[in-house]
């Protein structure tokens, strides 16, 4: 561990024109905290975009906006390692290796992977798609990460780079610290605010708050939130996700507890609850937007923190490579 300091690493993938308020408020908010306590490297993941067709140009312009999002965020180029996937070569060389420690068949019992290929039609799947968590576990052990903060759903790619990690290691000697998946169930939730039950997903547009939307989109949103015909607010998101959503949504905002916002609402109606969740969003996603805009208007300072971050970034994955490739028996160059 450097310093004392536990390594995390995480990553988002740039396939949105804009993050979501539940990246924000689940994801890169505990990144933010995170950089303080721990060493941390975040990375934009393009090369994992690719395992479903881009168009070259929204590519580009994704992973520029995905990259001053997390700045706008909070999270310090100076302080953690932010960078982008692609300009760290070492990724695409370790996953190399990782496919030949991975069976064909272990490969296939990723359930995302199961999903993505069924939604895209039968046969349509890339071989890029199928080893997408094989990537995702270079990623993760390139760097000795000991903590990997991902939500649920990234559990068993986890698991699988715990495996390979623990495999390599009895084949070939000591080359990757075994990570811990840190799953961020203390973050927020936020919920589709069009379908209360499920998570909100930039796959489902209705009920999603995209941070860098228009404000007056983002009020028509919250306002149109589907909540239900009990008149009473709770926070109960078993019995009341919808309303239990919006009472979540503005404690985040507010840096309040969900049990301490309700009990503002004793015998106030919805309505009230639905311009005061406008209120809390907007009061985070526009300073939000507007230090993203602030950030993209000077390309020439983004290509440097990127050009920092990335070299950081190969400083600490070119030892592991090499590291792997003489346990390998690769003959040095
Ligand atoms: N698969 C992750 C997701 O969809 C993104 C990701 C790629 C990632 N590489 C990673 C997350 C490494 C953590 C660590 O959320």
């Amino acid at each position: 561990m450097a310093q004392g300091k536990p390594r995390v690493l995480s990553g988002i993938q740039p396939t949105a024109d804009s993050f979501h308020l539940g990246n924000l408020l689940g994801a890169l908010r505990n990144w933010v905290h995170l950089q303080q306590e721990a060493d941390a490297y975040y990375c934009i993941v393009d090369l994992h975009a690719i395992t479903v067709p881009q168009s070259a140009d929204t590519l580009r312009e994704r992973t520029l906006v995905s990259f001053a999002q997390v700045v706008a965020a909070g999270v310090d180029p100076e302080q953690a390692c932010v960078f982008v996937q692609s300009q760290v070569p070492e990724h695409a060389q370790l996953a190399w290796v990782l496919m030949c420690q991975t069976g064909f068949g272990e490969a296939s019992r990723m359930t995302q992977f199961k999903d993505k290929a069924a939604k895209g039609g039968a046969g349509q799947a890339s071989v890029g798609l199928f080893t997408y968590p094989i990537l995702q576990a270079a990623d993760i052990l390139l760097y000795h990460a000991d903590r990997v903060p991902v939500g649920e759903d990234q559990r068993q790619h986890l698991e699988l780079t715990r495996d390979l990690a623990t495999r390599f290691n009895q084949r070939y000697g000591p080359t990757f610290t075994v990570p811990q998946a840190y799953i961020m169930a203390h973050g927020a939730k936020i919920a589709d605010l069009a379908e209360p039950t499920a998570k909100m997903s930039k796959s489902s547009p209705a009920g999603c708050v995209f941070l860098l939307d228009p404000p007056k989109r983002i009020e028509k949103q919250l306002k149109s939130a589907v909540t239900d015909s009990e008149g009473v607010v709770r926070f109960d998101p078993e019995r009341q996700p919808g309303v239990s959503n919006l009472v979540g949504i503005i404690a985040a905002c507010t840096d309040r507890t969900p049990q301490d916002v309700v009990s503002d609402y004793d015998g106030v109606l919805y309505g009230q609850l639905k311009k005061d969740a406008v209120e809390a969003v907007l009061s985070v996603a526009v300073p939000f937007a507007e230090r993203t805009r602030e950030l993209l208007a000077d390309p020439t300072e983004l290509e440097r923190l990127m050009a920092v971050g990335a070299a950081k970034a190969r400083a600490a994955a070119a030892p592991t490579l090499a590291k792997t490739y003489e346990a390998l028996g690769f003959v040095r160059g």
